[in-house]
């Protein structure tokens, strides 16, 4: 077992023992699946196989007998994120493994591998319980898009992981909640089960970043018209063949463009595109932040300028009043609440969400 030190040397290794390999384009158009190992659909010998890989198996206890509509779209949202996670980790596992420029790891090589080849296989697993439900149900299971990620080097795909992943470990919470009202009390155990796994992952990422590996006591909690709106935005537009069957909302995109905030109380800086907005009063729109299990915070949008077709703007961000560490989610609502939840935030928001991590 490697310590805590020589991982966190990773990110020097990275940078100083670059390989001079290239771009190779694994994955041409962004077209990942079929896999060789047949995922999404493997034959019996073949998810044998990736239940080896994954150091344990499927669930093999039967599905509850009934579930609700509202059930349904979790399953549907939970499957649409698991086959975006299994592309990317797979991409990310053939960077590594063939040393791409910004990918040789130097020291901790094999290490790093063989924790994301586990990861591949675990997150082919929840997709395929995932998907395997839906049918259970007699619904239609979710198939993968074309995918495009914006990372060029292993210390961003790391940190983008660990911001993608704190989505889904706060839209979990989310799942399991709406699971609760619904009365779907059977599918409960299972997501919870997967909320530990996505939770293990993080805390490596943390520590490939030199972070704690854990961040919070109360994980930022999100929902999922968030969550489903950020996994759109690494899909190639009009490639995923069945996401029109997901009931679920998609937000106009809000840019964070403050880069490497710090933890501290600071203005930062924002923008969307003018013509999304359905407005151009600008002070009827407010900036809310989701941070922690704490009730969404308010903020004004300060001096909104609009220059070809785009609105920049300040926000302030009471980092330290809230100790708002971890993920952050922004949005821009329609007036200033006050919010109750995240689920309020949601309902009133146009653009979102802006995704900052401390
Ligand atoms: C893998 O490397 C290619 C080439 O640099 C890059 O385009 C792609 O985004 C990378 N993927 C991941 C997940 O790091």
């Amino acid at each position: 077992m490697r310590s805590i030190i020589a991982l966190s040397t990773l990110s020097l290794a990275a940078i100083s023992f670059a390989a001079p390999a290239g771009k190779r384009d694994a994955y041409p158009n962004g077209e990942f699946f079929p896999l060789p190992n047949g995922f999404p659909n493997p034959s019996t010998d073949q998810t044998k196989q990736i239940e080896l890989e994954a150091f344990g198996t499927l669930p093999n206890s039967p599905p509850p007998p009934k579930i609700s509509t509202d059930g349904l779209t979790n399953l549907k949202l939970i499957a649409l994120n698991e086959l975006f996670e299994v592309a990317y980790f797979t991409e990310l596992v053939y960077n590594v493994t063939n040393k791409l420029h910004g990918y040789d790891l130097g020291y901790g090589h094999e290490f790093v591998l063989d924790s994301l080849k586990a990861i591949v296989a675990q997150e082919e697993l929840h997709a395929i319980n995932t998907n395997g439900a839906l049918q259970n149900f007699k619904a239609e299971p979710i198939q993968p898009c074309k995918y495009s990620f914006p990372v060029t080097d292993f210390q961003s795909a790391i940190a983008l992981a660990a911001t993608f992943t704190d989505v889904v470990l706060g839209t979990l919470q989310d799942v399991n909640q709406v699971f609760a009202k619904n009365g779907d009390d059977g599918l409960v155990r299972a997501v919870s089960s997967v909320i530990g796994n996505e939770g293990e992952q993080e805390g490596f990422y943390h520590v490939l970043q030199s972070k704690r590996p854990s961040t919070l006591p109360f994980l930022t909690t999100s929902v999922r018209d968030f969550a489903f709106t950020a996994i759109q935005s690494f899909t190639i537009p009009g490639s995923c063949p069945n996401i029109n069957t997901i009931p679920l909302k998609t937000f106009k995109p809000l840019n964070v463009l403050s880069t490497n905030i710090k933890a501290e109380t600071q203005n930062l800086q924002f923008s969307f595109a003018a013509s999304d907005a359905g407005t151009q009063d600008w002070n009827s729109l407010s900036l809310v932040y989701i941070n922690q299990q704490n009730t969404p915070v308010v903020k004004s949008l300060q001096n909104p300028v609009v220059a070809n077709g785009v609105v920049t703007f300040q926000a302030a961000f009471p980092f330290d009043e809230f100790e708002m560490n971890g993920l952050t989610i922004a949005a821009v609502t329609r007036g200033p609440g006050p919010f109750a939840s995240a689920d309020d935030v949601a309902q009133a928001a146009i653009f979102g969400p802006g995704l900052i991590e401390i």
